[in-house]
């Protein structure tokens, strides 16, 4: 690549370091500025990567290329909009927003002015979840009949009262789902070609904030497969987190982004009367989850989110700017979790009634 893309990293709180040591890691990349409002906060980080540091945007547009958004969720829109106004490629942290109508000012943003845009979904990048995929999308596993996802993590009420922003309707927009299940909605949407509608109950009941800790959804996928998503930052100690895929051929489970059970087999789900027994066959690559890895999901500490996929997608993020194309997983492709998270809280808020993601409110 000829010319380095200088990136901006604006925040620097908890995950700025996996986007400013993969900026820093990838080819064609150079972390030229950082910014946040709180100045010692700018200032540590700016000293800590060599580079320039500022408390606002206003001092250093022509320092960058390109921005990560590592600020509080309710604000990566009206952030994204002012950098794409600028001309300014944007990579924001997940959700893309926490309202509808803001995540799509900001993909109209970016594709008025020409900009690329992407949203952080690092797990886009896990093999095993890309070879799940590929295996529903091909018709390997049947035709589709369920998918699950169970997002069972904890939060110690310490970690939200650590942000005024945490836990609250107003910048998390959402608690278990928006904040820390919206990867793993995002995982079983994208698997599994889309959600139609949901039904749905979220409640508080570990936590003293305003946003739900646990969250149940019966879902109906566009294919007309059914499944369900559970959430909760209330699980202790906090478990991998888990998709279940069924077809008629047969099943996949994916535990913390690794096969944990592959069976699938045409001719034994139409020849046995009452179905195979369980893991005769070996996964594509069968791995089973340790401590470790468990812990680096972030399933129970937010800071302890593999960094390896944010530098994927970082990667990706700057190939594509160099090569004029979109990058995976674009502003417009994040603007689907958030509709079925919303369309969860919005089956809850009138009592469980179904809603379809296309008639949601913006
Ligand atoms: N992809 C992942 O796995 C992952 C993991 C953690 C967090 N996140 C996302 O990253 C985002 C940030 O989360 P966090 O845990 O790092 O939050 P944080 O509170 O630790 O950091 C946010 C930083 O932004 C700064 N800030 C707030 N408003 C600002 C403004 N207007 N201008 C400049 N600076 C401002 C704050 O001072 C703070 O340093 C959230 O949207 C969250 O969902 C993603």
């Amino acid at each position: 690549m000829s010319q380095s893309l200088r990136f901006c990293v604006l925040g620097c709180g908890v995950i700025h370091e996996n986007h400013c040591d993969a900026i820093t890691k990838t080819d064609g990349a150079t972390l030229s500025v950082v910014v946040d409002e709180v100045a010692s906060k700018a200032q540590a980080v700016g000293e800590k990567y060599g580079v320039k540091h500022a408390t606002s945007l206003d001092e250093v547009w022509d320092d960058f290329d390109a921005i990560a958004i590592c600020l509080p969720s309710g604000l990566h829109a009206e952030y994204g909009i002012r950098a794409a106004a600028k001309g300014k490629h944007v990579l924001t942290e997940k959700p893309i927003d926490i309202k509808l109508k803001a995540a799509k000012a900001l993909v109209s943003a970016c594709e008025s002015t020409g900009v690329k845009h992407a949203c952080i979904s690092q797990h886009r990048f896990a093999k095993d979840i890309n070879r799940l995929r590929e295996a529903v999308l091909s018709g390997e596993l049947g035709k589709m009949i369920q998918g699950d996802a169970y997002i069972k993590w904890y939060r110690t009420q310490q970690y939200y009262d650590s942000g005024d922003w945490r836990g609250t309707w107003a910048l998390d927009g959402g608690g278990c789902l928006m904040n820390q299940g919206v990867h793993y909605v995002d995982m079983i949407q994208w698997v599994m070609g889309g959600v139609e509608s949901v039904q749905a109950n979220v409640q508080t009941l570990a936590h003293d904030i305003e946003v739900e800790d646990m969250a149940q959804a019966l879902v109906t996928y566009k294919s007309g497969a059914v499944g369900v998503i559970l959430g909760s930052t209330s699980v202790f100690p906090g478990m991998a987190e888990r998709l279940e895929v069924h077809g008629t051929y047969g099943s996949a489970i994916i535990e913390g982004d690794r096969f944990k059970l592959w069976q699938v087999d045409e001719a034994q789900a139409q020849a046995g009367l009452y179905g195979g027994s369980v893991n005769k066959q070996p996964t594509p690559s069968l791995h089973v989850v340790s401590h470790d890895e468990q812990s680096g999901s972030g399933s129970s500490d937010p800071s302890a989110i593999w960094g390896h996929q944010h530098q994927m997608q970082i990667e990706d993020f700057v190939r594509a700017v160099a090569d004029d194309r979109d990058p995976v997983m674009t502003c417009r492709d994040a603007i689907e979790p958030l509709k079925v998270i919303l369309a969860i809280y919005e089956s809850s808020r009138l009592g469980g009634a179904r809603i379809r993601l296309e008639d949601l409110p913006e």
